[in-house]
């Protein structure tokens, strides 16, 4: 640590001409701890518009899972993301669009926004969608889906986006866990030149869905789609007949805002709910102190809409703060491995946020992709979704960055809503592979199992010991799995279900999670919903997923599978079931290893020990650990001889 350190000393400021400096962060930083009240104050009066003002700013009892901030005030997201900038904005431009194919682009101005998400947001009313309804969207990454987005925060509906690459039993799933009558889809989406069929996915989906009464489509490629007259609506044909403006709806602080589905250690998706107020603050507040944003830049984030960086820091953040903010529709290797490059040379963007999984798999194919391209606009990138290693940190800081743009190390979770810490430009120092210090008002601590406070240099649980506008106020429709979930382990306390450490300045260092999710490509997956897939199959008696560690994506999906007694081991069966995995889940959940296993590591309690499976699936044979309370302690022999050794 302290080598890296020396060898950047401070950040490379070159370019950053930051916000706030260390004396401004530790000053705010202390008083957002000591008067978070008149901190957030101040905060929630500088970054947002009100309709009125709240009657408390916050109310939080972490201990009985009550969680309130600026309650009683007044105010709409989409007016904040829109109509506020008009006066000064109309012209600028809110989103560049940049599609699949690099000769398809399109710029809209915040003006245009406005009229596409009031007409937007009129087809909605016009098909019976009220305040605090639900709908669901399962687009590809065009600009629609931000009018969609904006369109239910305008008249107050509660918008669940599904991401494009889920297949149709997750789809069907989240429509009936927020019972959603509405679902808003395009004919098929692009992605690196592959169609893909959404409108008859979500046709599969619904059918198993009496509720859903209207499907919008967004024509994208214009491919042949079944139509249902009773159903379906051709959202271009519909929205030309409609006025560009529609009042937005006052919503309290508290309003739901959005519903995200997001892995857990165990049972189906959680749908983690945010509110209007508090998200949307803490959201604008990151986007400008983290990324260092000021008026004019061009700001790109890669997330999906799908995943909750495409809520906060593709759309909600940036364009509350009257940014431009880049829509990417395709993928980092299409038509080459030069693509993210030459989109940062074409519209000059200044603000470049991705995953390390991205960074690592382009750093493999060498530094000349990136050089073919004119990166001199960059002046500072950001990671987020899983730990950097260094070695990757290096590649994106001297040749992305060209050693001149500050990495900020963005850790945080669909459940927290915004970046909870970071470095921060010009004012906390990046050590390659940290995340970094808090943002305002955060408060992280290391605890051991028990509970007790680590203190000073230390590695623990990563909990957070106070609340945050940002954070989740509920899972959907289950206030008590919210509890069990995230408060129930250490009351008081927001359980985040990483470890950490933390170093002798106070920098955190994400170790990972500490429970049974995965996070393939940054993407995250329990354990517990592949599994579920697997046994769906006929020929599946049993299984258990792990992660592994892989080199590109972060981690691999190890599964071990016992057979049904009529059915036969064999190459084919094993492919099979690799395809049913992508067709039930999606394919980026698909094992990349199945291993056949008779029987699987139990203790006598029936509990599989994971913690074996783990240990086998990373070729780790030295640490098996203690296998004598296992009901039968042979069935660990077979599984380490028949091991599937990978590279
Ligand atoms: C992991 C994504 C290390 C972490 C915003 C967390 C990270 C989970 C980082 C949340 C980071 C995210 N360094 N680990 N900078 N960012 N993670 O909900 O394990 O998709 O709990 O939110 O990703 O994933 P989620």
């Amino acid at each position: 640590m302290q080598e890296l350190k020396s060898r950047y000393p401070i950040l490379a400021q070159a370019k950053a001409h930051t916000h706030i400096d260390t004396e401004t962060y530790d000053a705010m930083y202390q008083q957002s701890i000591e008067q978070p009240d008149v901190f957030w104050a101040e905060q929630a009066e500088k970054f947002l518009d009100w309709y009125q003002p709240w009657d408390s700013v916050s109310n939080v009892d972490l201990k009985s899972a009550e969680i309130k901030w600026f309650s009683g005030g007044k105010l709409n997201v989409s007016y904040n993301c829109i109509d506020r900038h008009l006066a000064t904005k109309a012209n600028d431009i809110a989103i560049i669009w940049e599609g699949d194919d690099p000769s398809e682009d399109q710029k809209i101005t915040y003006q245009q926004l406005h009229d596409h998400v009031c007409r937007f947001a009129n087809l909605l009313k016009q098909r019976g969608v009220k305040k605090g309804d639900r709908v669901c969207i399962y687009m590809p990454m065009i600009p629609e889906v931000g009018y969609a987005m904006l369109a239910c925060a305008r008249i107050g509906a509660v918008h669940s986006v599904v991401f494009g690459g889920f297949s149709t039993e997750s789809i069907r799933a989240r429509i009936v866990d927020a019972d959603c009558q509405v679902v808003i889809t395009a004919d098929e989406s692009l992605r690196g030149g592959r169609v893909i069929p959404l409108k008859a996915n979500v046709d599969a989906a619904i059918a198993e869905c009496p509720n859903v009464h209207s499907v919008i489509v967004v024509q994208r490629t214009g491919g042949d789609v079944d139509w249902n007259e009773q159903v379906d609506v051709n959202y271009q044909q519909a929205v030309a007949e409609l006025p560009a403006v529609c009042e937005p709806e006052v919503m309290d602080a508290e309003d739901p805002l959005f519903i995200l589905y997001t892995s857990g250690s165990t049972g189906t998706p959680k749908g983690v709910l945010h509110t209007c107020g508090g998200y949307s603050l803490y959201a604008a507040m990151t986007h400008k102190y983290v990324f260092d944003y000021k008026e004019g830049e061009i700001y790109w984030c890669t997330a999906d809409a799908g995943w909750i960086t495409g809520h906060s820091y593709i759309f909600y953040g940036p364009l509350a703060n009257g940014a431009t903010t880049l829509v990417f529709e395709g993928v980092p290797t299409y038509p080459d491995a030069g693509r993210f490059w030459q989109v940062c040379e074409k519209h000059k963007v200044n603000i470049f946020y991705t995953a390390p999984t991205a960074i690592r798999a382009l750093m493999s194919l060498g530094d000349e992709l990136v050089n073919q391209s004119d990166l001199s606009s960059l002046r500072l990138l950001g990671t987020v979704g899983e730990p950097i290693n260094p070695e990757a940190w290096h590649w994106y800081y001297e040749i992305v960055g060209k050693s001149n743009c500050p990495i900020v190390d963005t850790w945080w979770q669909t459940e927290t809503g915004g970046i909870l810490i970071t470095s921060l430009p010009g004012a906390v120092d990046m050590k390659p592979g940290a995340a970094g210090k808090p943002f305002f008002g955060v408060k992280p601590a290391l605890f051991d199992k028990d509970g007790n406070t680590l203190e000073g240099e230390n590695q623990g649980l990563l909990v957070m010991t106070g609340s945050w506008p940002g954070q989740l106020r509920s899972v959907y429709g289950n206030h008590e799995r919210f509890y069990e979930t995230y408060l129930s382990q250490y009351p008081g306390n927001y359980f985040t279900g990483d470890g950490a450490k933390r170093d002798a300045d106070g920098f955190y260092w994400i170790t990972g999670r500490v429970d049974d999710v995965l996070n393939v490509s940054g993407h995250r997956l329990g354990t517990a919903e592949i599994e579920s897939a697997l046994v769906l199959h006929p020929a599946v008696a049993e299984a258990a997923v792990v992660g592994y560690p892989h080199e590109v994506k972060g981690q691999g999906v190890y599964a071990y599978v016992t057979l049904m007694n009529n059915a036969t081991e064999s190459g084919a069966l094993n492919q099979e079931l690799i395809e049913f995995v992508a067709k039930e889940l999606g394919r980026f959940a698909k094992p990349d290893y199945i291993q056949w296993a008779p029987g699987l590591p139990k203790t006598r309690s029936g509990k599989i020990m994971r913690r074996i499976l783990r240990k086998i699936a990373e070729n780790d044979l030295g640490t098996l650990g203690d296998t004598s309370t296992l009901a039968d302690p042979a069935v660990v022999d077979n599984l380490i001889e028949n091991r599937i050794v990978h590279g």
